[in-house]
């Protein structure tokens, strides 16, 4: 059967590299069988900006946000796909905050177990991957994004992917030129894919 992946996109440029590796896995993916998803962050009509912490996930029986908006509307899905990818570019040293918003509310995808020893969620099945540029080098923003990725998914019991660009062109568009990149990009959607 088909592997539906689903791609939460972190960048409001246009055309930018986010979206761009974005579409270039995507397509890849889609050559090798798959059905994907790309959500744009930055253009889901949001109730609230963030968490509330009003529990009301924990306090329901459902895995889910109970907010009812865009980002609930993508969450809530996401233990029917087989691949979660989270792209995004290094906003001041780690994820932007539009992607933030939804990573925040994935909280509302597992609970504490009774004896608040451990916790349960649906997303067993999943794998994860990252895809992530920067206008820097590895160490301003990308190793920490790496690091809160592999935190994300260890939580969840999981490893993840990863297509990490530094130093990634700063004008929009430039990065189709880059081949190297393309490459990988199209090697890592056949990967999600298999
Ligand atoms: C608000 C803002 C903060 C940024 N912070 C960093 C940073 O901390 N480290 C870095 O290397 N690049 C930083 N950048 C550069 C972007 O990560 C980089 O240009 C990225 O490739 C843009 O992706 P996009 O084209 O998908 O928007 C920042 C850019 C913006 C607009």
């Amino acid at each position: 059967m088909a592997k539906k992946i689903m791609i939460l996109a972190g960048s409001p440029r246009e055309n930018g590299n986010t979206i761009t590796l974005s579409n270039w896995v995507a397509n890849a993916a889609q050559e090798a069988g798959a059905a994907v998803e790309i959500i744009r962050a930055a253009q889901l009509q949001v109730k609230e900006r963030g968490c509330l912490a009003c529990m009301g996930c924990q306090n329901s029986d459902k895995f889910g946000c109970v907010i009812k908006d865009e980002i609930s509307a993508a969450i809530n899905r996401i233990p029917d796909q087989d691949v979660l990818v989270l792209a995004s570019p290094v906003y001041f040293m780690g994820f932007s905050a539009q992607i933030k918003c939804l990573i925040d509310r994935l909280y509302s995808l597992f609970k504490i177990t009774k004896d608040g020893k451990g916790i349960s969620h649906p997303l067993q099945h999943i794998e994860f991957a990252l895809i992530a540029t920067a206008a820097g080098a590895q160490e301003h923003g990308l190793n920490l994004m790496e690091e809160n990725m592999a935190a994300i998914c260890d939580f969840f019991g999981k490893g993840y992917r990863s297509l990490v660009v530094p130093h990634a062109p700063v004008q929009p568009g430039l990065i189709v030129s880059n081949t190297e990149i393309l490459r990988q990009a199209q090697a890592l959607g056949k990967e999600l894919a298999g």
